[in-house]
């Protein structure tokens, strides 16, 4: 099969096309040349550590009209080791569907070509420099790269940008990211931003030597650069460094905004990613990492973000939270529990509180397609799942999530197409911060 990148370089392994804008906010397709789905944007990213997603089967994710999960390089690394995925399955889209690497033809690159092997989404991993940081208890960086210590064997170990990429590579996932120097964006010491800043730009030359498929996965780089917007400050400095290199170097298929979303103010988070919009090309994907608030999403959308991943939507529903566009329902409430109409429970929830016009007996949102609400599973009866740690509960609510993140950005891309995007932005608001709910 052909396959035509949108640049005249043959080193990007994407195709992206720009389908429509409204004001900032953009509507746009990428195509990976892997027999993968087509990922049209704004596009959400739930996180599958391991590559799928907990409680979710591979199928029933791209019956959730997900066509892109978010994997992690630092936790396949660890378990089952990306040697193994790369040996003996050729590879983390194999790996999830137990298909072997076949033997006789051992340079199969991955499967790309064979037709019977139609993918049912596609991969991108995080490079792990950011989970070594954030999850492994102690780790320090050093220019050579991250130093952490193993959480199964408790040595020291270097995660140095050669091994992330080699990762990267054994795992063979469509986007791959640089590894990058993050550091709390709340914290204070300047000199340390300036470092990591310069270092980020470093590393990314290195990945971007390491990197052994250029033609088949894309290498993004991660915009660094603290809360500096300033002019001539270290996020314009971080900007400026990737645009020379993709003007004078290699071009660079997309870009990835960091260091965000770590506890700063929503005014600083607001200002960085308006900042990082306004300097990116326009012609590339722009992915703002470890964003998922609903809220997020649309007021991001609006400032130019094409992509975003966030565990959030996973996460919150392993808590028995489900989305909704008013914001949570915490189906373990006591609220939601069945009620007898003749026993004294009543009259003590109906005295204590305001809730006599909760509905327990209807779904999520009547309107949703996912399988819960689809097939009219109601919130006492998600309550009850729940409560009694029954599984099916949590994967009820885990697919009601991703599916609610889905119908978002393809609300939001159909508002971009009609050109309607900000009436889309006023509704949303007004239903989120709406005071009955
Ligand atoms: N996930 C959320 N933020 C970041 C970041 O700044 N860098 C990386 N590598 N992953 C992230
Ligand atoms: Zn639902």
């Amino acid at each position: 099969p052909t396959f035509s990148s949108s640049s005249s370089s043959s080193s990007s392994a994407l195709c992206f096309h720009i389908n429509g804008i409204d004001g900032r906010a953009r509507a746009a397709t990428i195509h990976f040349p892997n027999n993968g789905p087509p990922v049209t944007t704004p596009r959400f990213m739930p996180v599958g550590t391991k590559g799928t997603l907990k409680g979710v089967l591979p199928d029933e994710i791209a019956s959730m009209e997900c066509p892109i999960i978010l994997a992690n390089t630092y936790h396949l690394a660890i378990q089952p080791g990306t040697e193994l995925i790369d040996q003996v399955f050729g590879g983390l889209h194999n790996f999830m569907g137990g298909i072997r690497r076949d033997t006789d033809n051992n340079d199969n690159d991955n499967n790309d070509n064979n037709d019977n092997n139609k993918r049912l989404y596609n991969l991108l991993t995080d490079s792990g420099g950011f989970q070594m940081v954030s999850l492994a208890a102690l780790s320090n960086v050093t220019e050579k790269g991250v130093v952490f210590q193993s959480p199964y064997s408790k040595e020291h170990m270097l995660l140095r940008p050669e091994d992330s990429i080699r990762c990267q590579n054994e795992i063979g996932a469509d986007v791959i990211m640089q590894l990058d120097d993050v550091i709390s964006s709340v914290a204070t010491n300047e000199d340390r931003f300036r470092i990591a800043t310069f270092r980020t730009l470093r590393w990314y030359d290195r990945c971007v030597q390491a990197h052994q498929y250029p033609h088949r996965q894309n290498l993004f780089p991660i915009v660094q650069g603290h809360l500096d917007t300033s002019r001539g400050g270290l996020r314009e400095l971080c900007l400026a460094g990737f645009k020379h290199r993709d003007q004078h170097h290699r071009r660079i298929p997309g870009f990835a905004i960091g260091g965000l979303a770590g506890g700063e103010s929503k005014d600083d988070f607001w200002k960085v990613v308006d900042h990082a919009c306004r300097h990116l090309p326009d012609d590339r994907p722009r992915y703002l990492m470890g964003v998922g608030y609903p809220l997020d999403l649309v007021v991001c959308t609006a400032l130019g973000v094409d992509m975003y991943d966030c565990v959030y939507p996973t996460r919150t529903a392993r808590f028995g939270v489900a989305l909704v566009d008013e914001g949570q329902i915490k189906l373990k409430q006591h609220q939601f529990a069945a009620k007898n109409p003749s026993s004294a429970d009543m009259t003590i929830n109906n005295n204590n509180s305001n809730n006599n016009n909760i509905n327990s007996n209807t779904p999520i949102d009547k309107d949703c397609p996912c399988e819960a609400c689809r097939r009219g599973v109601s919130k006492e009866r998600l309550h009850s799942l729940l409560k009694a740690n029954n599984p099916i509960g949590v994967q009820l609510v885990t697919q009601h999530n991703v599916t609610y993140m889905m119908q978002l950005v393809t609300r939001m891309r159909k508002s971009i197409l009609e050109r309607s995007f900000q009436q889309f932005v006023q509704e949303f608001l007004r239903r989120y911060f709406a005071d009955d709910q």
